[in-house]
């Protein structure tokens, strides 16, 4: 038991550290989702990452994004978040390329957030 004790007092002060420079580290790369629009935020991440296989002429998967109209039912029923996020049960989007970055991924989960506007 004592020996467990010690182990903790060992041990909860690295952990303590791990936490400090974990904050130093990404703390300060911050990633701006306030007043994110659908026009100046949303759309070109979209165009840059999604049309080459979901404009209206690709249209792959039977899916297309382009026009507000078009995306906003990807929104609705949650396939939109669920392919960039990786989340289990969709397919991961952009197809065969990395994910996108995490800011990018927070600041359309921001628009959905806030109601999806046509801004
Ligand atoms: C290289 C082509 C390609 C790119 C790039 C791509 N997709 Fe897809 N997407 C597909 C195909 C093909 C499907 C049909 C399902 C499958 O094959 O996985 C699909 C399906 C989807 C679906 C339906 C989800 C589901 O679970 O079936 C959504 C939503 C979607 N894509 C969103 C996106 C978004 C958002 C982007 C950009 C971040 C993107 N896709 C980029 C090819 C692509």
């Amino acid at each position: 038991m004592k020996k467990h004790l010690l182990l903790l007092c060992l041990i909860l002060p690295l952990v303590g550290c791990y936490y400090d420079s974990e904050e130093l580290l990404y703390g300060t790369t911050e990633c701006a989702t306030e007043n994110v629009t659908y026009s100046a935020d949303v759309l070109p991440l979209i165009v840059d990452n999604c049309y080459g296989c979901h404009d209206a002429s690709s249209n792959f998967g039977g899916v297309t994004l382009e026009g507000y109209d078009r995306l906003r039912t990807y929104v609705d029923n949650g396939e939109l978040l669920g392919a960039i996020r990786h989340t289990p049960g969709f397919s991961p989007m952009p197809k065969n390329e990395p994910q996108l970055v995490e800011c990018n991924i927070e600041k359309i989960a921001a628009w959905v957030a806030a109601g999806a506007p046509n801004d």
